[in-house]
């Protein structure tokens, strides 16, 4: 089939070469360009990491208010994601219909966009998500289409149930089967969306299985999950952040890793330990999805969310994602290289005890640096100039972040 199939483009490729070069050269037909989505990566707020299966129309357009009135919209944060627990029942022609919940999706959406925002929807290729609700499996086509006509921005699909219904059932004992179907399930859906002509955000969440960054970009996957579930505990997002190391290649516009939802402002977070997940999910390119009560918001979890340097790295235009550079006892030293030649510097005491590692000596020759180095501190705001073997205290979990325009 391959061979056949590269042959027959080759020989479509030779007649279209020969016909050019006898025929006169038409005047270009003008297609528009297909649009392009997650040139950064996505930001906005997402319902399941707050209010799970508590989510409803009413909360989604809480959520949107305040978006807008809380600046978020301004700092960038656009797409307003219902997770699951939205879906209800399939009639008898297959049309899925929304639950009690969501009484209108329609409506819903049109009210979202009616205040510059976006709107996103879950599913996953199973029967089921992970939730127990209906899932697309046998219906991508006229799921993707109803997302459509709804006015749906991005879509989040979700594994679970695939992996009994489908994986199991068809290939058991046989990984290697059920990855090639589990693309397949992907290539389904990315395939049903592009047929509907809207942009719409595809979103993989398949924990990371199967080395998903190597093949989502291919399939048209704009984000993929690398790790199972975020919650709202250092450890836990520690240990995500130390599993993204190596995937930077892997990321850049139009597609990006995913190490989850944010949880800034969810459970006990300590206020540093906010600002270091806030810093991590910047120098990683990750997608910025606020996972928090927006109607409840503290000041100080706000500025957080809002902060525009910080935000900015996240953001920056070249889309290169930054890796960790080295680690000297239980301090960490990250980095990201930025448009214009700039780099973001982050330095995190990962201890659970201030003094661990303290003081910590910063080496710039490490980062590839040479004599003192002027930046902006992006948390204090002020300037700030790091240089080499420089004595740094720092709070446990905290972060230093520094901006510097014109590293030398
Ligand atoms: C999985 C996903 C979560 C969330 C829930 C919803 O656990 O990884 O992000 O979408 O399903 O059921």
């Amino acid at each position: 089939m391959r061979i056949s199939a590269s042959l027959s483009l080759a020989v479509l490729a030779l007649a279209t070469f020969t016909a050019s070069a006898q025929t006169p050269a038409k005047a270009p037909t003008k297609t528009p360009a297909p649009p392009q989505v997650a040139q950064t990566p996505p930001m906005g707020w997402n319902s399941w990491n707050y209010f799970a299966d508590k989510v409803d129309d009413k909360g989604v357009r809480a959520a949107a208010d305040q978006l807008v009135s809380t600046g978020m919209k301004d700092a960038g944060y656009i797409y307003v994601n219902i997770d699951d627990t939205w879906e209800g029942e399939r009639d008898a022609n297959g049309v899925l219909h929304t639950n009690a919940k969501f009484p209108d999706m329609k409506a819903l959406a049109d009210y979202v966009h009616s205040k510059g925002l976006k709107i996103g929807i879950y599913s996953g290729p199973g029967n089921k998500t992970c939730g127990g609700y209906a899932a697309s499996l046998g219906h991508e086509e006229q799921d993707a289409q109803l997302y459509a006509s709804w006015g749906i921005d991005y879509l989040k699909y979700d594994l679970c149930s695939f992996i009994g219904d489908v994986l199991e059932k068809q290939a058991p004992n046989d990984p290697a089967e059920q990855m090639r179907i589990m693309q397949a399930a992907y290539v389904k859906m990315s395939n049903a969306l592009k047929a509907t002509g809207r942009p719409i955000v595809f979103s993989f969440c398949q924990y990371g299985w199967d080395a998903v960054w190597e093949w989502a970009p291919g399939i048209g996957g704009n984000l993929w999950r690398t790790t199972g579930d975020i919650t709202p505990h250092w450890d836990r997002i520690y240990a995500i952040v130390s599993q993204q190391e190596g995937l930077e290649a892997y990321a850049g516009p139009g597609h990006w890793n995913d190490p989850d939802m944010l949880e800034v402002g969810n459970g006990r977070l300590s206020l540093a330990e906010n600002r270091s997940h806030f810093s991590w999910w910047a120098i990683l390119a990750a997608p910025l999805l606020a996972g928090n009560d927006l109607t409840k918001m503290k000041p100080e979890i706000h500025d957080i969310l809002t902060n525009r340097d910080v935000i900015a790295i996240d953001q920056d235009k070249l889309g290169k994602q930054g890796s960790r550079v080295y680690s000297d006892g239980e301090v960490e030293v990250w980095t990201r290289h930025l448009a214009g030649g700039a780099l973001a510097v982050g330095i995190f005491d990962v201890g659970d005890s201030r003094y661990s590692t303290h003081p910590f000596h910063l080496n710039l020759a490490k980062l590839g640096l040479h004599g003192p180095q002027t930046g902006k501190n992006l948390w204090t705001g002020k300037p700030i100039t790091l240089t080499n073997n420089q004595p740094l205290t720092l709070d446990s979990h905290d972060v230093l972040l520094v901006r510097i325009d014109a590293p030398k």
